[in-house]
């Protein structure tokens, strides 16, 4: 399975990312979390991502598409793979397109989540995340059985450095001018579902895979 999760800041991606991978047995491409690690780890991409995702916008597509591009060709990209918040720009999508054809293959389903601008502020804003394992809670819709504290692994919970009130703002506007064309481009391919993504976290997981035909 080759799949696509589009959606806004805060929707959910991450959160079903975490079960359709499971579900499938497919790797997990979250170019935000990557470029989050490489900026744990200090590298020169992550210092120069850091500059771009602390103002809330995007890092250039060059540098995007490159990570990607090299990503895919590893192993376990070999019978699927899920890209969570790639590609965020028409510019993306035609680079992937091109990447998926040297490949032979292409995407199965593009999965958008479906959520009103003003539940998203709330959602990133009480988000917390374990820096750890990488898993995500939220302090009201999704909170961990002790708080403050990781429920996987026990580490201590972290808010992300861009999920301020402005920079939420933010990333929602850019998000509308730079991703929200993709919606169209993948409903043209006829690849594209929408799922409603302000139902409880388990009944989003069940509307997927119903989506999916699994
Ligand atoms: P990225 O990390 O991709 O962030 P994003 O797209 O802004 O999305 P989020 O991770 O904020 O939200 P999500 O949809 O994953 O929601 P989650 O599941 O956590 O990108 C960050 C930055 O990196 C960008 O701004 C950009 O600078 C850069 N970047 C990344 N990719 C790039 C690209 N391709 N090109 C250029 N730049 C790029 O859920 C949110 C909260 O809501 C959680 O607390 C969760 O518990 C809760 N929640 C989830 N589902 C539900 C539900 N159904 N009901 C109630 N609460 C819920
Ligand atoms: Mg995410
Ligand atoms: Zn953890």
């Amino acid at each position: 399975m080759r799949l696509i999760l589009l959606g806004p800041p805060g929707a959910g991606k991450g959160t079903q990312a975490s079960s359709i991978v499971e579900k499938f047995a497919i790797p997990h491409i979250s170019t935000g979390d990557i470029f989050r690690k490489n900026i744990k780890e200090g590298t020169d991409l992550g210092k120069k991502a850091k500059e771009y995702m602390d103002q809330g916008l995007l890092v250039p597509d060059e540098l995007v598409v490159a990570i990607v591009e090299d990503r895919l060709q590893e192993q376990d990209c070999k019978n699927g793979f899920l890209l969570d918040g790639f590609p965020r720009t028409v510019k993306q999508a035609e680079a992937l397109d091109q990447v998926l054809a040297k490949m032979n293959v292409a995407i199965d389903k593009t999965i958008n989540v479906d959520v009103d601008k003003e539940m998203l502020v709330e959602r990133a804003v009480g988000r917390r995340i374990c820096k750890s394992c990488g898993a995500t809670f939220h302090v009201k819709f999704n909170p961990p059985q002790k708080e403050g504290v990781c429920d996987k692994c026990g580490e201590t919970l972290q808010q992300r450095a861009d999920d301020t009130k402005e920079t939420v703002s933010r990333r929602i506007e850019v998000y509308l001018n730079e991703t929200q064309p993709l919606i169209d481009y993948y409903n043209k391919k006829q690849i594209l579902v929408t799922i409603d993504g302000q139902q409880e976290i388990s009944k989003v997981f069940k509307d997927i895979l119903t989506a999916l035909g699994a």
